[in-house]
């Protein structure tokens, strides 16, 4: 979705900026814009319909300053053009917003009423007039010319007469409202002011004019981190647009605002209330942020799954006494023998993982679980049970839904743990404790190694209370030589992608594609199904064997190939009685899973390593990636920023 990236510092913010927007570039987005405070005491603001890189090649050469601020647009309110990309400007003051102002509507119609003059279709406007009329800015004074300036951002062009004559209007202003003196002062007093008007969700960056030495950042719902370097300062949506500069960051909590400048930063709630917060440190390795070497992100990330695996399963395993160790879950055993239900939340490929980890935890610990569409579970008014263990599961840590449902739940007195991967972010923070995958960032927008990181947490869960439940110390030595094999499998099974790219190319020229499984196979049938759909736009549906036959069967033929997972358990004969009635549609089927089967009923077969049954759909998951990618790529799809997705969801 949005992005948001900020510098204040001595030095020139313009290539900061620019390259702190291309590492967002990843989430998505429709355009992009930049603003900078100049040397004269003005505004720079250049935005447009385009990619960073065309915005950065169409900068005038005197397009330079700081502080500064920059953002990618995801649209909302209004469709993607040179008018609603941000920065908004109003008189002195430019404002970046990732997120929705719900009461955008009425808040326009009063401020319009108040002689305010609205450019552009975007709820987002409405704060730049609020904050500015808030710092004292009135319309009619001499920062109108700078709107006239504005309107020549239509063509993206520079903002440079609108800058000059900001002078006037600044300095008129800041006797209104503004206090340069204090350390923070009337800006930060303006958004503040501002926000108390504004109900929905927001992370914001505001630069001011007439404040040349600060940024204001606030979160409520949507990200917002600040970065800490030598004598310069950052705001960012994301952690990506940071690592080049500072590995110590501050994550804003909900209800925040920071006033950034070059040699530091405060925050503080809505209500002036001072916060502190000890910086965290980014443990990321910059080589995460690039492709290296890979065409795609999406490959990369399927082909670092090995080392994945490794990295969530280390030092977590207790051999000793068969079981898992998981510092942080905050449980002690005799609270995990008391559980007597585990519900499991996320949105997408996280929800998908979590069934996987719902029938971990069900097979091994013996414990009734199951999972659930955080986005729904939110709005259902769910029963809430004392003895029930919650878990929240999010890569980003910060999708909307899933933060909104872990808050429901701790509002009803749920006891909730997370399994996240972006560390510090608000699901993360909001949890009483949890497990982190260790993944390393997921620039892909379709999830690959996360999923897999994700299944593989589950494992360790479910080990870790079923050695404490009733799961043998044989059957747990059984797990744990299973999870030590699987890197060695993940590879096995990624030396087949060039086989797997044959066969995708091939499915790839149908219009859509069934995927089923059935119990363990289920999730990873939906799992498959849903990676096919986001990345290569081809129809994919995924259902449980087992309900083929009461509706879709009437759907297979030889137009609509079948993707069908076929693990060796105890399931086996079923699913293969299900080959066979695909068969006898002529339908074509792609089996995923172990052994050889009946070439008559079975047109390709993609053979999977053998592990232990309850460990295999993390294995199965794999060839599914692959399929995705290279029917994605055949199509000649942008693979790592699929059409009308964002990677990180953090609106409604
Ligand atoms: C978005 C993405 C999905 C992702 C889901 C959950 O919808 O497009 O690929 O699985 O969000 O994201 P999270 O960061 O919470 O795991």
């Amino acid at each position: 979705m949005c992005g948001i990236v900020a510098h204040v510092g001595s030095r020139d913010c313009v290539p900061i900026l620019l390259e702190g927007l291309a590492q967002l570039e990843y989430r998505g987005y429709d355009s992009a814009g930049l603003a900078v405070a100049n040397r004269s005491g003005g505004l720079r603001v250049h935005k447009a319909k385009t990619r960073v890189a065309g915005l950065g090649s169409s900068l005038p050469a005197r397009f330079k300053g700081g502080p500064g601020i920059g953002h990618t647009r995801w649209a909302t309110h209004g469709e993607p053009n040179d008018i609603n990309a941000h920065p908004h400007v109003v008189g002195p003051v430019a404002v970046v917003h990732n997120g929705i102002i719900e009461n955008a509507d009425e808040l326009r119609a009063k401020l319009i009423a108040e002689g305010a003059e609205f450019v552009s279709e975007t709820d987002s406007e409405v704060l730049a007039h609020l904050i500015a009329r808030a710092g004292g800015y009135l319309p009619g004074s001499s920062g109108d010319d700078l709107r006239e300036a504005g309107d020549d951002l239509r063509g993206g062009s520079d903002l440079r007469g609108g800058g000059g004559d900001l002078r006037g209007g600044g300095d008129g202003a800041r006797g209104g409202g503004g206090d340069l003196r204090g350390a923070r002062g009337g800006l930060e007093e303006a958004v503040r002011q501002a926000l108390t008007a504004v109900v929905g969700t927001y992370g914001i960056a505001v630069l001011d004019a007439r404040y040349p030495d600060r940024i204001v950042a606030a979160r409520n719902g949507s990200p917002v981190a600040l970065g800490i370097g030598d004598k310069e300062m950052f705001v960012a949506s994301d952690v990506a647009a940071l690592v080049r500069y500072t590995r110590q960051v501050v994550h804003l909590d909900d209800g925040e605002v920071a006033t950034v400048r070059a040699d530091g930063f405060h925050t503080s709630t809505l209500d002036a209330r001072t916060t502190t917060h000890e910086p965290s440190l980014i443990e990321a390795d910059l080589r995460a942020y690039s492709a290296d070497g890979y065409t795609h992100f999406m490959r990369k990330e399927i082909h670092e799954q090995p080392r994945t695996v490794e990295r969530a399963l280390r030092g977590r395993l207790e051999e000793r006494f068969h079981t898992a160790h998981l510092g942080g879950l905050n449980i002690d055993a005799r609270q995990a023998r008391a559980i007597r239900r585990v519900k499991i939340l996320g949105c997408g490929s996280a929800y998908y993982a979590g069934e996987v980890g719902a029938q971990l935890i069900e097979e091994l610990a013996r414990i009734p679980a199951d999972a659930e569409a955080a986005s729904e579970f939110r709005y259902r008014n769910p029963v809430v049970e004392a003895d029930t263990l919650y878990i929240a599961v999010s890569q980003s840590g910060e999708t909307h839904d899933t933060l909104a449902a872990v808050r429901e739940l701790k509002r009803k007195g749920g006891r909730v743990i997370g399994v996240v991967n972006a560390v510090g972010t608000a699901i993360a923070r909001e949890c009483e404790g949890g497990v982190y995958l260790h993944a390393g960032p997921e620039i892909s927008v379709t999830s690959t190694k996360t999923f897999t990181a994700t299944c593989v947490v589950f494992s360790l869960l479910a080990l870790h209370l079923g050695r404490i439940h009733d799961l043998s110390p044989a059957d747990g030595a059984r797990v744990i030589a299973g999870l030590h094999a699987l890197p060695g499998q993940v590879t096995e099974i990624l030396g087949q992608e060039e086989r797997i790219a044959e066969l995708a190319k091939d499915l790839a020229g149908y219009h859509g594609m069934f995927f089923v499984g059935r119990v363990r196979g289920w999730p990873i049938a939906r799992e498959g199904a849903q990676k096919l759909k986001e990345v290569s736009y081809l129809h994919a549906e995924a259902y449980p064997a087992s309900e083929l036959k009461h509706g879709p069967l009437a759907l297979v033929g030889p137009d609509l190939p079948t993707v069908a997972i076929v693990p060796e358990d105890e399931l086996r004969d079923k699913n293969i009685s299900t080959l066979g009635e695909i068969k006898a549609r002529r339908g074509r089927i792609l089996a995923v899973g172990h052994g050889t089967l009946d070439p008559r009923l079975a047109d390709d077969v993609v053979e999977v390593p053998k592990n232990e049954p309850e460990l295999d759909p993390i294995l199965l998951s794999v060839p599914l990636q692959l399929l995705a990618y290279h029917a994605a790529v055949t199509l000649g799809n942008d693979v790592d920023k699929p059409r009308n997705l964002a990677k990180s969801v953090t609106v409604e």
